[in-house]
């Protein structure tokens, strides 16, 4: 079991404004862990420090203060295997998929990378857990939609056998018809396979239905942490209570993500919130 623990993360960024150089603490003192068949969402507006947390956890940036600590079967995982366990999903699958490369390429890659078989049977094995048909492995990436890339680039995290997975905004740049599909392809993955998810979003209703906690960030600070449902119910920080207030209600059917259930319907691909805990595949 892979979990993992941040505390009290401190990043600092030295910006230039005009001729003086200042400090921008964009996240501040900000802690929580992540633990297996679990979904933490973390919201906050705009520049809040939503991603810098994501590629601090990443790796791709460096805390300037606090500790990152990822444990497997209770023992400290050493950095040269970190990334085996912590993997990420960007917001956009596109910019993260080498245009000139096929798919069985993509996840080959990060299977040898890691040191696992990687041969055309372990690329279509990946492709089922994403819920894709064996014949993507030979496309590249402009012949998928927006959705098969993304899940493609889901398959990529997952290839190295990662039990922690950040998704930062996984869904925010493909079409509303088909994010809950992608989401709920996360949310099945995270149950099945007992992932330890960090879900990052704007959206509260999302995050009240995808996550099990929800952790409220406003200028760097987690300013509200608890249940997905108590945060959203009971909102005690004025920033939150904003949120909350701005976000579609959830149990007003159909109208997560303003999808009008007709529409969907008619679409054929049905993702009404009645639907949800199906799996969808566009
Ligand atoms: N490399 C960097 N250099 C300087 N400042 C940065 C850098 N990266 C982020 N920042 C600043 O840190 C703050 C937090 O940015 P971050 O990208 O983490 O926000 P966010 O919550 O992910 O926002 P969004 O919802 O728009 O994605 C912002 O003020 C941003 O301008
Ligand atoms: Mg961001």
């Amino acid at each position: 079991m892979t979990a993992l623990e941040a505390k009290d993360l401190v990043k600092d960024f030295h910006v230039r404004v005009g001729l003086r150089r200042i400090n921008l603490r964009a996240v501040n003192g900000v802690s929580f862990t992540l633990t297996p068949g679990r979904t933490v969402a973390l919201v906050g507006e705009s520049g809040s420090g939503k991603s810098t947390i994501a590629r601090m956890i990443a790796r791709l940036e460096k805390p300037s203060a606090g500790s990152i600590r990822v444990t497997a079967n209770d023992r400290e995982v050493p950095s040269k295997h970190y990334r085996n366990h912590v993997q990420m999903v960007f917001q956009d699958p596109f910019a993260s998929l080498n245009p000139f490369h096929t798919i069985a390429h993509h996840l080959a890659r990060p299977l040898k990378l890691h040191g696992r078989p990687h041969g055309h049977d372990e690329v279509i094995k990946l492709l089922a857990r994403v819920s894709l048909p064996a014949d993507m492995a030979h496309r590249r990436p402009h012949e998928l939609s927006g959705g098969q890339r993304q899940r493609v680039a889901i398959a990529r995290a997952l290839a190295p056998g990662a039990k922690v997975v950040v998704a930062d905004e996984p869904v925010s740049m493909l079409d509303v018809s088909i994010r809950l599909g992608v989401l709920n392809l996360l949310a099945r993955l995270q149950r099945e396979e007992q992932l330890a998810v960090l879900y990052i979003t704007h959206d509260l209703a999302t995050a009240r239905h995808f996550s099990d906690d929800i952790l409220v960030l406003y200028k760097g600070r987690v300013v509200e942490r608890g249940p997905a449902d108590d945060v959203i119910l009971n909102p005690q920080h004025p920033y939150t209570k904003i949120l909350a207030s701005a976000a579609p209600n959830p149990d007003a059917r159909g109208r997560l993500l303003d999808i009008d259930p007709a529409d969907v319907e008619e679409a054929g691909s049905a993702p009404s919130y009645d639907h949800y805990t199906d799996e969808l595949s566009q």
